[in-house]
């Protein structure tokens, strides 16, 4: 099924080869995504196949994103990829934070069990795959911080030169430290991702660097993987809401691509509904969904929020989400800095753990499930992106009450949990203890 570029406009759907390196369409500008002729997976083998690879030994099938290549088919040499055996994330149950979310039972897709600790892992181990098919030497993204964190990993791991753009003093600690550690070359930039994305992109074509922001549609086919194998847990039983955070749209695009193949190839019988949350600060799309325009998408200029990770104002990927939230019959909703900081307590209090902008899933349910638009006794998986230890200072802030916005608001919890120094002293520390 030989695989091929093509923009994501109705209107042109102009095709290009799979080796081109372009990262919008040269016609008409528009996003691209990898498409595929002749492709018809027999689904019942596949899904026999994807089983029986869980009990090899071998990289390939050790990899939660590779284990399912033939619905990833872009590569047509397997020699050219770069694997940590990224995806394999667990569906984990929670009644109690089902409870606080408003809904009889919930599971976490906790893609923060990845090699680096995020979902960007699933579609960089494929945008690294391709740029070494490619070639290229030298691998550049723009980023809240995960991206920078994966595309660094992955970059050393196969031999090429990580560069990363981050802005400064807005990226979690536990992510800068992680491309510090993995050898990126490291910009921190004084502006805000939607302006370093633009300058970047500028000089990507004149360095010879490959980009791998989402933007690049052999990450979003990485992505792909995340839905794949939650229908793999799931016995290919489709839930009624798939809920999750929203930046730069990357990751809706890619799970309603996913979903959307895995119905029309017989996979499943039919789509989830998906629900974007936004923080309250940084919310463009839960705006232009509310009241789309003919003006078409409006970023926010100053996007806000402590959930850094989702710190965007100008999300590159709007239109396919757009696409896949009118195609799954779905929603976007936003939620505030207390509403996302307290679900992420209720998420640790569960014995699970993530970053703030995963906690906007569980904050965006509650709301939703309040406001009757999901049913209390509906199917849902919500993605959690990423682990709890990305952005220790953000938690260490909360449970003391010192957590601000960037404007000096109190961000008041309601589920803090305070450290209490104790003396050195045996008997009042039992006292302590039996109060
Ligand atoms: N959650 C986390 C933890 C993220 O790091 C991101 C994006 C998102 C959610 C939003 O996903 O952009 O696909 O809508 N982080 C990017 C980065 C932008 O640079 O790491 P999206």
């Amino acid at each position: 099924m030989p695989a091929h570029l093509v923009c994501f406009e109705k209107a042109c759907r102009k095709r290009y080869p799979v080796t081109e390196v372009i990262y919008n369409c040269p016609a008409c500008g528009g996003l691209l995504e990898v498409g595929y002729t002749d492709w018809s997976p027999d689904p019942e083998r596949l899904k026999r196949f994807f089983r029986e690879r869980r009990m090899s030994n071998a990289p390939l099938e050790q990899s939660g994103v590779w284990r399912y290549r033939e619905l990833i088919p872009f590569l047509d040499d397997f020699g050219n990829v770069v694997t940590l055996r990224e995806g394999n994330t667990p569906l984990l149950e929670s009644p109690k934070a089902a409870a606080y979310g408003g809904l009889k039972s919930i599971a976490f897709k906790h893609q923060g069990f990845n090699p680096t600790g995020s979902f960007k892992d699933n579609g960089m181990t494929c945008g690294a795959s391709q740029a070494i098919r490619l070639g290229m030497r030298r691998v550049a993204c723009v980023s809240t911080g995960n991206t920078s964190a994966s595309m660094s990993a992955y970059a050393s791991a196969a031999g090429l030169q990580p560069i990363i753009f981050v802005p400064h003093g807005n990226i979690a600690l536990g992510k800068l430290a992680q491309a510090l550690e993995y050898g990126a070359l490291t910009l921190q930039v004084e502006a805000n991702f939607d302006q370093i994305l633009a300058l970047v992109r500028r000089l990507a074509e004149r360095l010879g660097i490959y980009l791998l922001n989402s933007i690049n549609p052999f990450r979003i086919e990485g992505q792909k993987s995340i839905a794949i194998e939650m229908m793999d847990q799931r016995d290919w039983r489709p839930p009624d809401w798939v809920v999750l955070p929203g930046g730069n749209l990357g990751n809706v695009s890619a799970l309603g691509k996913a979903f959307r193949e895995l119905r029309d190839l017989g996979f499943i019988p039919r789509l989830p509904r998906l629900a974007v949350i936004q923080a309250e600060g940084a919310a463009p799309f839960y705006r232009f969904m509310k009241a789309p325009r003919p003006g078409g998408f409006e970023p926010e200029r100053r996007p806000e929020t402590l959930a850094t990770a989702i710190r965007i104002g100008a999300p590159v990927s709007w239109p396919k989400a757009w696409y896949e939230i009118e195609q799954s019959n779905g929603v976007v909703e936003q939620v505030s800095e207390e509403e996302i900081a307290d679900a992420k307590a209720q998420i640790g209090r569960a014995g699970i753990g993530c970053e703030p902008a995963s906690a906007a899933t569980l904050a965006g349910i509650r709301k939703l499930t309040g406001a009757g638009v999901i049913d209390k006794e509906a199917d849902v998986v919500a993605v959690l992106t990423g682990n709890l230890l990305k952005d220790p200072d953000y938690v260490h802030r909360y449970h003391t009450g010192q957590l601000k916005t960037a404007h000096g608001r109190p961000v008041r919890g309601k589920f803090a949990n305070q450290p209490v120094v104790a003396p050195n002293d045996p008997d009042r520390i039992a006292a302590l203890l039996s109060g």
